[in-house]
Formats: C-alpha cells, sequence, structure tokens
C-alpha cells in the first residue's frame, strides 16, 4: 500500500512533501500529510489542498521553513496552525497536534500517537482521519486508525462518535458534500444522527457565517443540485428562513440554471452566488435582507442578492415581450445575467439577452449633463431617458460618434423647440 500510494502522488507535490518532512525532522517531529489529500489520493481524484499535521508548533515551523525557502508565510497561533504560500494559487496548510501534549514524558512513539490520535479524533469523518507519514524514516507509512481507507473503498461516510453533529453542525453540510460528489452513501447511523440533530433544531444554536460558509462549498460543487436536495430533504434548507423557495420550485429552477451554464461554458461568473438565488427565487426585499443579514453576506454581495436581483427579475416581463432595458443590464454582473437567462424557457431569447449584455456592456455614450444642458435640456428626468434611449440606439449600432449622439438627441428629442 505504501509504495501504491507514493506512486499516485504526483513528482512536484512528492518532492514538496519530502522537504517538508525533512524540514520537521530537523526541527525535531515528524510530520504527516492529512485529510481530503489523502482522502483523495485514494480515490485517485486529483486534490492539491494539503494539510500537513506535526507534533510541535506549526507557526513556528513554518516561519522558519519559510525563510529558508523565501515562501510567505501566515500563521494563527491561537489555532497552532500555518499557511505556507508557495504561489498565488497554491498553499499548504500545517497544523500541530496539542501542545499541552508536548511536554508529555512517556515515550517517544507512544507520544506520537497520543498526540496524532488527538489531531485525529477530533476529525469529521473516517474517511478524513487517513495519515500518510512523510518524514525521511517512514516516509510514505500509512496510519489509519478508524479503518478510514476501507471506508473509502465501501465509499460510505461515517463518524468518529455519536455527538459530531452536535459539536459541530457544519459537519451535516460537510457529510451531505462529500456523499454526493463522490457518490458515497452516508452510513445508516450517521443518517439517524443528523436526523436527531436537525430534529433538535441545531442549526438555530449555530452562527449564520458559519452555516453560509459551508453552504457555500456546497453552492461551489460541481453539480450542486444533488447536495442541495439532500438539504432539503433532512429539512435543513428550510430552516434558513419561512420564505426560502420549496424543495421542487429551487431544484426545478436550479435545472434550468444548469442548462444556462452548460450554454454559457465560461467561467467568468461567481458560480455559488447563481445558485445561491435559485434559493432566493421567492423571496422578496425584506425576506432577502432578513437571510442576508443572518448570514453575514457582505453588503456589496447583499445588493447584488436583494436589490439588483429584484431588478433584474422585474424586467422579465418585457423581455419576453422582446423589449431590453440596455442601459439597466449593462451594469449587471454575469451572474445576474445568467439568473435572467434561467426564467426564459425560450433558448434564443435566452442568447438573444446574453448578446444584448454583451453589446451593452461594451457601450459608452459620450454625451454627458453638460452636453444635454448646452443643447437647452432642463436638468430632471429626462436626463436619464435622453442618456436611455441614445444608449439604446448605440447598442443597436444607429449611433457612432459623438456628433452622431448629438443629432439623434437633437432629432428625437428637441425637434419641437425650434
Ligand atoms: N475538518 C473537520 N471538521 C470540519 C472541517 C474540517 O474535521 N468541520 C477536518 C477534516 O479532517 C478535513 C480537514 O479538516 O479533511 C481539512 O478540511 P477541509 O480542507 O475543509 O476539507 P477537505 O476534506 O480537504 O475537503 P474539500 O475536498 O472539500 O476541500
Amino acid at each position: 500500500m505504501k509504495k501504491d500510494i507514493i506512486k499516485k502522488i504526483p513528482k512536484n507535490i512528492l518532492n514538496l512533501l519530502k522537504e517538508i518532512g525533512e524540514a520537521a525532522e530537523d526541527f525535531g517531529c515528524q510530520a504527516f500529510a492529512a485529510g481530503g489529500f489523502v482522502r483523495d489520493l485514494f480515490l485517485n481524484t486529483q486534490n492539491l489542498d494539503i494539510d500537513i499535521v506535526m507534533e510541535k508548533d506549526a507557526a513556528e515551523f513554518a516561519k522558519k521553513l519559510a525563510k529558508k525557502k523565501g515562501w510567505k508565510v501566515k500563521t494563527y497561533k491561537k489555532f497552532g496552525t500555518a499557511a505556507l504560500i508557495l504561489s498565488d494559487d497554491f498553499k499548504i496548510d500545517i497544523t500541530s497536534a496539542r501542545s499541552e501534549r508536548y511536554k508529555s514524558p512517556a515515550a517517544l512513539p507512544q507520544v506520537k500517537a497520543g498526540l496524532l490520535s488527538e489531531d485525529i479524533m477530533r476529525r469529521d469523518f473516517t474517511i478524513n482521519t487517513v495519515l500518510i507519514n512523510i518524514s525521511p524514516k517512514n516516509f510514505g507509512e500509512i496510519t489509519d486508525m478508524f479503518s478510514g481507507v476501507q471506508d473509502i473503498k465501501n465509499k460510505t461516510v461515517k463518524v468518529l462518535h455519536d455527538i459530531s453533529f452536535i459539536d459541530d453542525p457544519t459537519r451535516i453540510l460537510r457529510a451531505i458534500k462529500f456523499a454526493t460528489r463522490f457518490n458515497f452513501t452516508i452510513d445508516p447511523h450517521a443518517q439517524v444522527l443528523i436526523k436527531e440533530a436537525v430534529e433538535q433544531n441545531i442549526f438555530a444554536r449555530l452562527s449564520g457565517k458559519r452555516f453560509f460558509t459551508e453552504l457555500k462549498y456546497i453552492l461551489k460543487e460541481k453539480d450542486p443540485v444533488l447536495p442541495l436536495r439532500k438539504l432539503f430533504e433532512y429539512k435543513i434548507i428550510q430552516t434558513i428562513h419561512p420564505d426560502i423557495a420549496s424543495d421542487s420550485d429551487a431544484l426545478f429552477f436550479l435545472n434550468r440554471i444548469k442548462e444556462v451554464i452548460l450554454w454559457h461554458k465560461k467561467n467568468d461568473y461567481l458560480k455559488w452566488a447563481l445558485h445561491f438565488m435559485c434559493l432566493l427565487n421567492n423571496c422578496g426585499k425584506k425576506a432577502s435582507e432578513d437571510i442576508c443579514r443572518y448570514f453575514e453576506i457582505p453588503h456589496n454581495r447583499k445588493i447584488l442578492f436583494c436589490d439588483m436581483r429584484l431588478e433584474a427579475k422585474s424586467l422579465l416581463n418585457d423581455i419576453e415581450k422582446n423589449k431590453i432595458a440596455y442601459k439597466k443590464i449593462s451594469v449587471f454582473k454575469t451572474e445576474l445575467i445568467l439568473y435572467m437567462m434561467a426564467f426564459l424557457k425560450n433558448p434564443l431569447k435566452r442568447e438573444k439577452l446574453f448578446k444584448a449584455y454583451k453589446r451593452a456592456k461594451n457601450t459608452k455614450v459620450t454625451v454627458n449633463g453638460n452636453d444635454l444642458i448646452k443643447l437647452g435640456v432642463k436638468p430632471g428626468p429626462i436626463f436619464s431617458e435622453i442618456i436611455d434611449k441614445l444608449f439604446e440606439a448605440k447598442v443597436k449600432g444607429e449611433v457612432a460618434t459623438k456628433e452622431e449622439e448629438i443629432d439623434y438627441i437633437k432629432k428625437h428629442f428637441l425637434h419641437n423647440r425650434n
């Protein structure tokens, strides 16, 4: 098994792990690869989120190693963790086992076992408890205290103890995320524990912020429909707000979104935000704001979910009648246009909207308020009416230069004045 697993690690990562293992030895302890990285090696799935566990102070170790290697480092002393930042999109998390065990007078191997089991016991599921030793002497050796490898093979999500979901209700979302992502089943006992925790209203005790962080991971999944369906089945989504979309509404709309995403192909939008809007589908302004407040969603996103989303919905009737508010959609983000497209049944109308959006986004009117005053227009709502019409004419290619813009204004708005 040792050789097999080492073979699965990409060469550059392997060398990096060896280097960290050696540095840890110089620092006086062993280090282990842990968590999702190891789980995914057994699943033959690429995962470059590397977590390292070590038996001494991870923050001190990371600082020392980063200095030697010229890497950036972030330390979280309070949690005994650190992140080695090797590049903008590649970091390695390092965690220390509990420091109070540090001074244990017990013999070394037992201390190691003690420290490691402490760390492992704190983890969520057996599939995430497998460790790979990266220290020079034992490189590649597997520590599997909870038969995690067997559970990975059996495609089962199991908790380590009965109060796991009570300790940390975000694990309920994580169990659903892993089960649907890997096509695993949640072990029947864990299913009972989830139901019991939900019945005990455990989500009322979880902060909205933590709830949302985990929900966001689900909304970012390749196919969030599956985990969201489960979240509805366990009556978890329903705990968010009474106005949240019903399961059938949300799932129907999520499938529409899926079609739009497939059509769009590009990755130039916030996938989680698009999916989150499906859950908000039936919510008015007040309910949307309540939900954003509960989830502690930052102000700019709140504007997207509460104000702009509702404005986008209000434009749909006209769009169905082939009337597009070019100026308004020109400031929308791609996710909002994709959201609007999902409401349109006719694929041609969807495409038309998207093309109009692309054109509108690249359109700028040159004439400004001063020009309008010079033309003799009195400031007032007529200003935005003129600019909106001019904008539309420009999107449609009816005018191009500033002179043409002025002629257009004279022709359409000032013809009665002379
Ligand atoms: N973990 C946990 N309880 C949590 C969150 C994390 O026990 N509520 C542990 C798990 O052992 C997990 C590890 O911390 O494997 C790393 O967490 P994270 O990076 O969030 O999870 P991954 O398993 O790597 O999942 P993903 O593939 O979704 O990144």
